[in-house]
């Protein structure tokens, strides 16, 4: 049971890609599902485990889920592709029209009949899991080909039952896919006049709302596919405070005093006071959407241990259990500071999340620069688009420099005629041969 999503973004200008509805929107839902499944994971653990993945330089051919599929399918990851049960993706969903979502399949590897039935039943039990929410989910054409998703890239090594949620039926209602127009204003993640910062982070958006629902159905159509008990299901929501603060630490501003607790103090550098950049390239600034829904991720779906900075930072609660040492990983946060004191109280979260490299199989270990089935995109150069403003003058101004320069010409041509017509008086002969040599 395997649910992705993608991370980056692209716009022409490297600088602002906010990738809103394109990238942020699914994510933040699959983050916000992870949290709502946290309790019924724990209580009540189900026969399947769910993975997240949060791929990146999908927009550049799939970088990140080819590597995944490339080590899946050679063995040098933790989970084999013949154990993927199926997949749920999901899309761009932050722009939904007659509260409607659509479930795309693909139609191709549907033609096996046991894939089909996998399918049909991941679907039903995404619709059963939409009732009592306030939208309904569809399916399109069944004829229509899968759009653009990174579970193209498990369908081209074995057909996989798999989903893709999108807002969108037929053809993108995205209107600025990759542009730097998908802002947070796109998807109307805006705050009522004269709020500080802070209440911002704390306002609950009628997106945040929104996107809270797709996630509570997200989490429930996930407990239940993964064989979780039926009557937890009601038990199982997103909370819509999560999901705005998440809005607004990725769409508006990720320094915020929420995303300050959740990481390391090294880290701090990296927040700013403007929305993330989801492009991604050469450049370090790109591996900040990482850290962020890394550390995201770790809050969410894990727990705070009660060790030491030390102990935590060599990733070591007890010496005795091997067990769990390379089960879990251990980050220490740079917590909040207590009301009256400017001195944050750190703590370690233990969680199973892993970072690994996207780097396509085609540079390593294929060496392969022609490759036809790998991302072999490059930078050939790093150099910043400048634009220079120069400001004009009235036009008062410039009649005026205009009638005084005419004046200056008409005078120097006057007395320049006058100076040349009186030569023979102005500058008298006589006093010097004209034939004197020097
Ligand atoms: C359908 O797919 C499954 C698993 O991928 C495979 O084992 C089976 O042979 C396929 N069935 C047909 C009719 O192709
Ligand atoms: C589905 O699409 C096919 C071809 O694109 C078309 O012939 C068919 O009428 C469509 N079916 C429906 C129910 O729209
Ligand atoms: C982030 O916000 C804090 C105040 O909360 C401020 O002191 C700091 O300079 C900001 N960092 C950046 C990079 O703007
Ligand atoms: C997540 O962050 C909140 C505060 O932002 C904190 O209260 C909570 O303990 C954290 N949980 C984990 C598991 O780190
Ligand atoms: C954390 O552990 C210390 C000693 O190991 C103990 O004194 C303290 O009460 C514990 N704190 C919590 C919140 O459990
Ligand atoms: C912090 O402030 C509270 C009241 O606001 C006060 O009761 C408490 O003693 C203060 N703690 C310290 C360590 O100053």
């Amino acid at each position: 049971m395997l649910t992705k999503n993608q991370l980056d973004s692209r716009s022409f200008f490297f600088e602002i890609a906010p990738g809103a509805d394109s990238g942020a929107s699914g994510f933040i839902t699959l983050l916000a599902a992870a949290h709502a499944l946290r309790n019924a994971t724990q209580n009540a653990q189900p026969n399947r485990t769910i993975l997240y993945t949060f791929f990146q330089g999908e927009t550049f051919d799939y970088i990140g889920s080819s590597r995944m599929v490339y080590d899946m399918d050679n063995k040098h990851f933790a989970v084999d592709l013949d154990n993927v049960h199926s997949v749920l993706e999901i899309g761009q969903v932050g722009l939904r029209a007659d509260s409607k979502l659509w479930l795309h399949s693909d139609p191709v590897s549907r033609r096996n009949s046991s894939v089909n039935e996998e399918v049909r039943k991941l679907i039903d039990n995404l619709q059963s899991s939409a009732t009592g929410l306030d939208f309904t989910v569809q399916e399109p054409n069944a004829s229509q080909p899968l759009p653009p998703s990174s579970f193209q890239r498990f369908l081209r090594a074995r057909p996989i039952p798999g989903v893709v949620i999108e807002d969108h039926q037929s053809s993108f209602s995205n209107r600025f896919y990759e542009s730097m127009y998908d802002n947070a204003e796109y998807l109307k993640v805006t705050y009522p006049p004269n709020m500080t910062p802070e209440e911002q982070l704390e306002f609950v958006t009628d997106t945040a709302k929104a996107l809270t629902e797709v996630a509570t159905m997200v989490a429930r159509a996930l407990y239940k596919q993964a064989g979780g008990a039926e009557e937890q299901l009601p038990n199982i929501n997103a909370d819509p405070q999560i999901v705005t603060q998440m809005l607004y630490g990725f769409l508006v501003r990720s320094n915020n005093s929420w995303f300050q607790q959740l990481i390391p103090s090294d880290f701090i550098g990296h927040l700013k006071d403007s929305p993330t950049n989801f492009y991604i390239g050469v450049h370090q600034q790109s591996s900040e959407p990482t850290l962020l829904v890394q550390h995201l991720l770790a809050n969410l779906t894990g727990s705070t241990m009660n060790i030491t900075q030390e102990n935590c930072q060599n990733q070591r609660e007890d010496e005795n259990d091997k067990e769990s040492k390379h089960l879990y990983s251990y980050m220490w946060v740079q917590g909040a500071a207590p009301t009256n004191s400017t001195k944050r109280e750190g703590y370690c979260v233990r969680s199973t999340v892993r970072l690994s490299k996207a780097l396509s199989p085609a540079f390593d270990p294929l060496r392969d620069f022609t490759s036809k089935d790998y991302s072999t995109w490059t930078e050939s150069r790093w150099k910043t688009i400048k634009g220079r403003i120069f400001l004009v003058a009235s036009h008062e101004l410039e009649m005026l420099t205009l009638g005084v320069g005419f004046g200056v010409l008409l005078t120097s041509l006057l007395l320049t005629y006058f100076v040349s017509s009186k030569a023979d008086i102005l500058f008298s002969s006589g006093r010097e041969p004209t034939n004197a040599t020097y």
